[in-house]
């Protein structure tokens, strides 16, 4: 049995953090968009056992630590299905530490494709928990679109789309742990904080620059180095027309959104001279 299939980024429109829950993890209020952006996945099932995985990026563990065999080892956990041995091959260009999902998108990719090459038929609510149990973005990106998330990131409500826009998405060359970053984060000291509300009454009236206005991520203020860069690329894409510029989850990846596709191929040009991981694409 062999299937092949798209695992497309994230991005976040805007990420507020609102407090932290008593395991640790912190509840999140995010407005999060597909975009496309993807990873190619390739997977084969043989009869044998185990999960193979891999991939042509190097340093992406090719052990249980990756996200897409974890997936795998859940789903036949879960399914109770035996006596299969499962080759993954992933073509990566979602870059990897870039709060784009990379990760999650793969692992989300894998559930789904094993459940119709297996027609396991599993429902919404045990995708969601196969999700959760393996990454807090793996249940966004196995339903993709735009949606509202609360709690880990897996309490999804679906909202109106984006209105078609243009995104250049910009990685500088350093990233941010995640989990450093929300050690950072104190959540009555956040300063400054997304117009949640503003931008899902935007996405309602199909307003792309109210949303673009309202845009922003909590991470932003606590961000430990690199700041600079962050601001930089920021600049250049606001300079360059975008409606709004803000860091994507734990970054480092930085979006702009633009209503106009020359400005948006201009500016993917200026900062791809400067930047190897710079991306022209629109959401999904
Ligand atoms: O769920 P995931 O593995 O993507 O989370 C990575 C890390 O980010 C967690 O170990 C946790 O430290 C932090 N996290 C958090 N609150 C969330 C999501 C993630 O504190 N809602």
């Amino acid at each position: 049995m062999k299937a092949s299939d798209k695992a497309f980024a994230k991005i976040n429109i805007s990420l507020d953090i609102v407090s932290k829950m008593d395991d640790g993890y912190h509840n999140m209020l995010t407005v999060m968009q597909s975009v496309g952006l993807f990873d190619e996945i390739m997977i084969e099932c043989t009869h044998g056992e185990g999960v193979d995985i891999d991939s042509d990026l190097q340093y992406i563990p090719g052990d249980e630590r990756n996200i897409a065999v974890k997936a795998a080892l859940a789903f036949f956990a879960y399914t109770g299905i035996k006596g299969f041995r499962t080759q993954i091959a992933i073509k990566k260009n979602i870059p990897v530490c870039a709060g784009l999902g990379g990760g999650s998108a793969d692992g989300a990719c894998v559930f789904m494709m094993l459940d119709r090459m297996f027609e396991t038929g599993l429902g919404a609510a045990d995708l969601r928990k196969l999700g959760g149990s393996i990454g807090s973005d793996v249940p966004f990106c196995m339903k993709g679109g735009t949606m509202l998330a609360r709690g880990r990131g897996d309490d999804l409500s679906e909202l109106p789309g984006l209105p078609r826009c243009y995104l250049v998405i910009c990685k500088p060359p350093f990233s941010f742990s995640t989990p450093e970053l929300f050690k950072l984060i104190r959540c009555e000291r956040i300063r400054a904080r997304p117009d949640t509300e503003g931008i899902v009454e935007a996405l309602g009236k199909g307003d792309l620059c109210s949303v673009a206005r309202r845009m922003y991520n909590v991470f932003e203020d606590v961000l430990p180095r690199g700041e600079r860069d962050i601001a930089d690329i920021k600049n250049a894409l606001l300079d360059g027309g975008a409606l709004g510029a803000v860091m994507t989850g734990s970054g480092s990846a930085v979006f702009g959104l633009f209503d106009d596709r020359i400005k948006a191929g201009k500016a993917y040009e200026e900062l791809g001279a400067g930047y190897a991981d710079c991306f022209l694409c629109e959401t999904i």
